[in-house]
């Protein structure tokens, strides 16, 4: 068996008394100098600035967005929602559904059809005069407002206007 070379023997002392984790992850402590504290202020300045640049940027963007999206849409004829007496479409894009209800009083109302405890479907209920929920038994009067069940936000209002026999959604209450 051939003894180690004195070179051989002293990188053999140092493997065996650095610890396991720096034999794994050697890390150049020499190279510690080129992050100084201030450049990492410099840093976290300028990351935080760009941060605050970007959210202005989506909630300008957003804010046109959704502007957009609140132009007029045909809702239906007002004949057809006579007969049936509420009428589902949908506003302000296809993924938005509501409901237009011709109250007893002959007053055209309508609003989102998400309920606003767990975003179930509402429907128009004659016999209870409101908006009813069948997830867990929510209802809403014909104002939008809350009267029985889980949820306690109004249904956000959609506001239509009529042109002859036609109805229009024009825009939307938050
Ligand atoms: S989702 Fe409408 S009452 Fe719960």
């Amino acid at each position: 068996m051939n003894n180690p070379t004195e070179d051989e023997g002293c990188a053999g002392c140092k493997a065996t008394t650095s610890p396991k984790w720096r034999q794994d992850f050697p890390i150049e402590w020499e190279g510690d100098h080129y992050v100084s504290r201030r450049e990492m202020v410099k840093f976290l300045t300028l990351g935080s600035l760009l941060l605050a640049l970007a959210n202005w940027a989506a909630a300008l963007a957003s804010r046109f967005l959704h502007r957009g999206s609140r132009a007029e849409r045909y809702v239906g004829s007002a004949a057809s929602l006579e007969q049936t007496g509420s009428m589902l479409f949908r506003y302000p894009t296809n993924e938005d559904p509501c409901i237009a209800v011709r109250t007893p009083a002959g007053k055209l109302v309508a609003y989102s059809q998400v309920c606003t405890h767990l975003s179930c479907a509402v429907v128009y209920d004659k016999s209870e005069n409101g908006l009813f929920c069948p997830c867990h038994h929510g209802l809403f009067n014909l104002e939008g407002q809350p009267i029985a069940g889980p949820p306690t936000r109004p249904l956000p209002r959609v506001q239509l206007q009529q042109r002859g026999d036609q109805i229009y959604a024009i825009g939307l209450e938050a």
